[in-house]
């Protein structure tokens, strides 16, 4: 952006419209730019105005269904957002292999989520921690009262931490935030008690913000494979030479957690939830122990098969923010057909593992590139300005070729284009 000032007065109070055309002016994006960013596919301008500032568009990301799932034993489809290429096609493969033996079984801790109020200046913080925990019935009120709605649904605060760090008093709210994702509320709760924390503590309170580790909102998933699903034994030490690895090696580990966020993510933002909390808290998570290790969990059972498990700490809600506000993603919910936010939580989990099999998989047996090379030829053949039928012809000819590459992909177009 060379082309003029970022200093535009009063942009946040223009029209999504009117902020486009300064955009483009200031820019230089030419009418077919203009014309690519009104159209606000199917969000439309108003929605995408109240929900971000300063909107001039909208971003559309492919919505891929996995399909083959069965969880709890209720068969699944779900909706999964994303940019990457093989990611659904990962969890379809994962979970037809694993129908046989009854698909995913999941567990839901409580959605209970933990608001951190920090106090400082505190003069004898061992003593005041005491004194802060014998108020619990008092924090509990002043809680509460943040939230009748909450509580009117069962949910509310259910207890409290205190943590000596060095001088400063850590107090957490662990607050039953139900169907929520549940930021709102417990950043409300830590707001409210802030002031009395204060003052029976004797220091002074500055932050009060919900954590995102949220590791007393755990949910899990398991799942076994069976050894002439998976293709026998060679597939299955391999897979287990390759968790072993991850466990072993941060290095090896950020890329294995990765993966299984390719399908957690993806469901999290169909869903209109929010992925950086979801990310945030797992790898938090993956960092427990005080090293980075994997999330998930893999064995061989006593005849032979391939068992798989995963823990998270699983903070999505069906009610509040982008789920509501988001078209989409309110479309989503209703093709899961969720009506309780555990549910939701549970098939994410059941997701994730399910692209850690089929990246483990791949990976300890042919390889990840070629089952990439297909989808991943069809964007090429894209970046190359091939149309219509021209994707399909031009990505087949990279496949063949096996060397998937812009430079190619727009030679064998001309070439097309020429017959
Ligand atoms: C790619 O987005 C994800 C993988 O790298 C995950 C893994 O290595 O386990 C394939």
């Amino acid at each position: 952006m060379a082309h003029g000032t970022s200093r535009i007065a009063g942009f946040y109070q223009l029209s999504p419209r009117e902020r486009l055309a300064k955009v483009a002016e200031i820019a230089g994006l030419d009418d077919t730019g203009v014309a690519h960013f009104t159209n606000m596919g199917n969000i439309g301008p108003e929605t995408a105005d109240s929900m971000i500032e300063n909107v001039i568009g909208t971003l559309n990301i492919p919505l891929g269904i996995a399909t083959n799932l069965i969880i709890d034993g209720e068969e699944q489809l779900v909706p999964m957002a994303t940019e990457e290429s093989s990611v659904v096609a990962a969890v379809c493969n994962a979970a037809r292999q694993c129908r046989e033996s009854g698909g995913f079984v999941t567990d839901a801790s409580a959605p209970v989520m933990i608001a951190q109020v920090q106090l400082v200046e505190v003069p004898n913080p061992e003593f005041a921690r005491l004194k802060l925990l014998e108020a619990r019935e008092e924090i509990r009120r002043i809680c509460d009262a943040t939230d009748p709605v909450l509580l009117k649904h069962g949910g509310g605060f259910r207890d409290l931490e205190v943590r000596v760090l060095d001088d400063m008093l850590i107090v957490h709210l662990l607050v039953d935030v139900r169907d929520a994702m549940g930021a709102n509320a417990v950043n409300s709760m830590a707001e409210a008690v802030a002031p009395s924390l204060a003052e029976w503590s004797g220091g002074k309170s500055r932050l009060r913000i919900l954590s995102n580790l949220a590791d007393r909102r755990l949910v899990r998933a398991r799942a076994t494979w069976r050894l002439d699903q998976i293709g026998g034994k060679e597939v299955r030490d391999g897979m287990l030479s390759a968790y072993r690895f991850a466990d072993l090696d941060p290095y090896r580990a950020a890329t294995h957690n990765k993966g299984i966020m390719n399908g957690v993510s993806a469901v999290v933002l169909a869903t209109g939830n929010d992925t950086r909390a979801v990310e945030a808290g797992a790898h938090a998570f993956a960092a427990r122990t005080g090293r980075y290790r994997s999330l998930t969990h893999w064995e061989m059972d006593s005849e032979g098969n391939l068992t798989g498990t995963l823990e998270l700490p699983m903070p999505v809600g069906l009610i509040g923010g982008a789920t509501r506000a988001h078209p989409t993603a309110r479309y989503c919910l209703e093709i899961l057909g969720v009506t309780q936010a555990e549910r939701l939580a549970r098939i994410i989990v059941a997701v994730g593992l399910a692209q850690n099999f089929a990246a483990m998989k791949a990976l300890a047996t042919t390889g990840i590139q070629k089952g990439h090379m297909a989808l991943h030829a069809k964007n090429i053949a894209l970046m190359a300005g091939a149309q219509g039928d021209e994707v399909a012809i031009i990505a087949d000819l990279l496949v063949q070729k096996g060397s998937v590459r812009v430079d190619i992909a727009e030679s064998e177009l001309a070439k097309l284009r020429q017959h």
